[in-house]
């Protein structure tokens, strides 16, 4: 069957946080919360930073899942540690998985993006990749940052007239953040709502 990643919610140039499973030369499973680019309906790209042992087992093993939960306990356990052997399936994709796709390195590059806070030279490597094969367990959506931005930079502005002039310029602070990763990685009805929101600060006469 032809592969699409729009049967997840993926669309081509969009950002998505998701679980990557790998495993070293030892067969020992290991999970993360890393970042997907879908470059096409069966391509996607990572950019990873060196030290992690995701990176480690991409470059020996040349493949790895990707794993669609929208588990706050997974993403949390997997950051802060790793997720226990038992939470992997045999395949390596994650048991608690809404959907899962398997993917084969295709090719490794040294690079850092100039808009990116972390600007060191040669720290991340974007790693392009194929997908051979999607796995939906349930209907399931990626999960993309944006939104939940564009509502916590609501509810901020629907109280900016009731707080003081300190409180204020921390919401203009906060502003800012969201504003740069929804343009890094929001749908362009998130963009759309951030630079709506914006025009109306300016209106009060802040500058976000
Ligand atoms: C939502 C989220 C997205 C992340 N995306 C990336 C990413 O795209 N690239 C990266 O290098 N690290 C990313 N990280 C950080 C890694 O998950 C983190 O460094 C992790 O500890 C690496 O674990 P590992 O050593 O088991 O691979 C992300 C973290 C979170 C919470």
């Amino acid at each position: 069957m032809k592969i699409d990643l729009s049967l997840i919610g993926m669309e081509k140039g969009r950002q998505y946080e998701t679980i990557i499973t790998t495993k070293n030369d030892e067969n020992l499973k290991n999970a993360a919360p890393i970042g997907v680019i879908c470059s096409g309906p069966d391509t996607i790209l990572n950019r990873i930073f060196k030290g992690s042992h995701t990176l480690e087992n991409i470059i020996s093993q040349r493949e790895f899942v990707v794993n669609i939960t929208h588990d706050p306990e997974i993403f949390t356990a997997s950051t802060l540690g790793n997720l226990p052997q038992d939470y992997f399936n045999d395949d390596l994709s994650l048991k608690c998985a809404d959907a899962y796709f398997k993917c084969e390195v295709e090719s490794l590059k040294e690079a850092v993006k100039q808009s990116d806070p972390i600007k060191k030279k040669d720290e991340a490597i974007v790693i392009k990749s194929k997908v051979t094969e999607l796995v939906i367990n349930k209907n399931t959506k990626a999960m993309n940052r944006g939104f939940g931005y564009v509502v916590e930079t609501l509810s901020n502005f629907s109280r900016f007239d009731l707080v003081g002039e300190e409180q204020k310029q921390e919401y203009l602070k906060r502003f800012r953040e969201a504003n740069r990763v929804v343009k890094k990685v929001g749908y362009i009805e998130d963009i759309q709502a951030m630079d709506k929101i914006k025009e109306e600060l300016i209106k009060k006469g802040y500058e976000p």
